[in-house]
């Protein structure tokens, strides 16, 4: 065998004696079962898929790292916010309802998930490039998923049970406002911000306390893709978002975001005007500014979507010191569901993977289950007198709040500001401009034709009716026209559009 020629081994390593012929009895005979090495091809073949994540399945993500470049230090200890501090990360981007191989266009939230292998531990932003989410309330994520993907008896997507969800939902006004414009289909992931959405808790060394909320902001500019422009790439191209990222990494164009956050004092939290947990809601730069942190910048392709990308296990609970949780009970579920996720989907031991492992050392209890590959030392269990690890106080881990009261199944408390169409009307009103407006409009009554029928059509004009009074109006009326162009004869024949305007009038 020449030097320079690798050949084909087994997954044990032996050598194999042909690529292309399985072992039989004569040339013209049975396949033989000791082919060992034809079984492992097949046998492994069939194994290949794991479970697409259930939410967020079709996505792609790279590599590259954080720099700190502002001084938060007065605000949370987290090493990998320090000054000066440079962290490896990776990142994955994501839209939420389509399966793997669904285009990646459509118009839908993109997930923004970002891993950071902080001196301190794996570190998780898991965001959206939306700041604000459609529900408040974990119990209603499972249902507004489902509403979202397919139907029962004919496996297709249904935008009458997405609206029936929404109009029924009056705190998804905001999200869906955001949904239905441009941020709804960004140009590339490289043209989009991230957020955490949610409010954390940063807390300094000396134990002082403050919430904050993330916003990555795109150095690429914002750009987006008109309704018509994103359908006719969902055919051109299906993948055009991880091919987009892809090669301008591959030729040395990298994308950055700056990281900037939203501080508000600890105690600023019960009398602020908004519910500041409240995950439908967002805290006017005006009452608490943005704060520049640092800078993202993917600069490496992975080399095996699978091992990188697939098995690439983000989670809420992935905290380190100096940051923590919040009373936003939507973000306390979360805490729960992705580790479960990730057990179910790529197994218990998912964070020996190399891109979940920590790049700073583990020294947990845990122990044995399928595939472990990293060894563990005696002694096994805590406390011991044996020399084993041992926990310590000298980290800001676990910052809390007060919690007390009657264990109930409540809405929110309401702060003063708190209904569910006041943010949304003034996104319409006060950030939008016109353009962005006529295309909210268009792309609102699009959404309405394409299959929305009573009583659900009539509940989605009161919808927005109560976001903006004209807003409403517009859509009201484009639905009428373009039910009446499209199918004249309908509009006294129980066309859905149609008779969901008469109706309201
Ligand atoms: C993915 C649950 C809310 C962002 C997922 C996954 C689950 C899940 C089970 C799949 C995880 C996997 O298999 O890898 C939930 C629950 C929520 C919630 C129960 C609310 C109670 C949110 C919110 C955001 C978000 C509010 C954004 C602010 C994401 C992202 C991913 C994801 C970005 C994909 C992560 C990746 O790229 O692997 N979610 N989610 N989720 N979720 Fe959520």
């Amino acid at each position: 065998m020449p030097d320079e020629q690798i050949y084909t081994t087994t997954d044990a390593g032996a050598p194999v004696s042909s690529d292309e012929h399985s072992l039989t009895v004569g040339a013209g005979g049975p396949i033989v079962l000791h082919d060992h090495y034809l079984i492992e091809q097949m046998a492994q073949f069939n194994r290949e898929r794991i479970p697409e994540r259930q939410p967020h399945a079709k996505g792609s993500g790279a590599f590259g790292s954080f720099e700190v470049t502002g001084d938060v230090s007065g605000y949370t200890s987290a090493a990998v916010f320090q000054p000066g501090t440079t962290t490896e990360m990776a990142a994955r981007f994501s839209t939420v309802a389509g399966e793997r191989g669904s285009p990646d266009t459509w118009r839908d939230p993109r997930g923004f998930a970002l891993k950071f292998y902080t001196t301190e531990g794996v570190y998780d932003m898991v965001g959206n490039n939306t700041p604000v989410f459609f529900i408040k309330d974990p119990l209603k994520f499972q249902h507004f998923i489902r509403s979202q993907k397919r139907r029962a008896d004919n496996n297709l997507r249904d935008h009458d049970m997405q609206w029936d969800f929404w109009s029924l939902s009056p705190e998804s006004a905001h999200q869906v406002t955001w949904l239905m414009g441009d941020r709804g289909i960004p140009r590339t992931w490289r043209h989009m911000n991230g957020y955490s959405s949610h409010t954390y808790l940063w807390v300094n060394a000396e134990g002082v306390k403050h919430w904050v909320k993330y916003h990555f902001i795109t150095d690429q500019g914002h750009q987006f893709f008109t309704q018509d422009e994103a359908d006719q790439m969902a055919s051109a191209d299906t993948d055009y978002h991880t091919r987009d990222l892809f090669e301008h990494i591959d030729k040395g164009e990298f994308p950055s975001w700056t990281m900037k956050v939203q501080l508000m004092p600890f105690d600023d939290a019960a009398a602020y005007r908004f519910n500041p947990f409240d995950l439908t809601k967002v805290w006017p730069h005006g009452d608490y500014p943005l704060i520049e942190v640092g800078k993202m910048t993917l600069n490496e392709n992975p080399t095996d979507h699978h091992t990188q990308i697939e098995q690439l296990a983000f989670e809420p609970n992935n905290l380190v010191p100096g940051i923590g949780l919040s009373p936003d009970r939507m973000l306390l579920a979360r805490g729960f569901a992705y580790s479960d996720a990730h057990r179910y989907r790529i197994g218990v031991n998912y964070k020996q993977i190399p891109v979940n492992a920590s790049k700073s050392p583990v020294h947990s209890y845990s122990k044995d289950g399928a595939m472990r590959v990293q060894a563990v030392s005696d002694p096994v269990y805590a406390p011991n007198s044996k020399g084993g690890p041992a926990a310590t106080q000298a980290f800001q881990v676990d910052p809390g709040w007060a919690a007390d009261g009657q264990i109930v199944r409540s809405a929110y408390v309401d702060h003063p500001e708190d209904d569910d169409f006041g943010q949304a009307g003034t996104l319409v009103r006060e950030v939008l401009d016109d353009g962005e407006r006529e295309r909210l409009v268009d792309n609102i009554v699009g959404h309405l034709l394409n299959g929305v029928s009573e009583p659900v059509l009539g509940r989605a004009f009161e919808y927005w009716n109560r976001v903006d009074a004209d807003l409403g109006k517009k859509i009201q009326e484009g639905v009428r026209a373009k039910a009446d162009e499209t199918d004249p004869k309908a509009a006294d024949q129980g066309n859905p559009a149609r008779s969901g305007m008469q109706e309201k009038a």
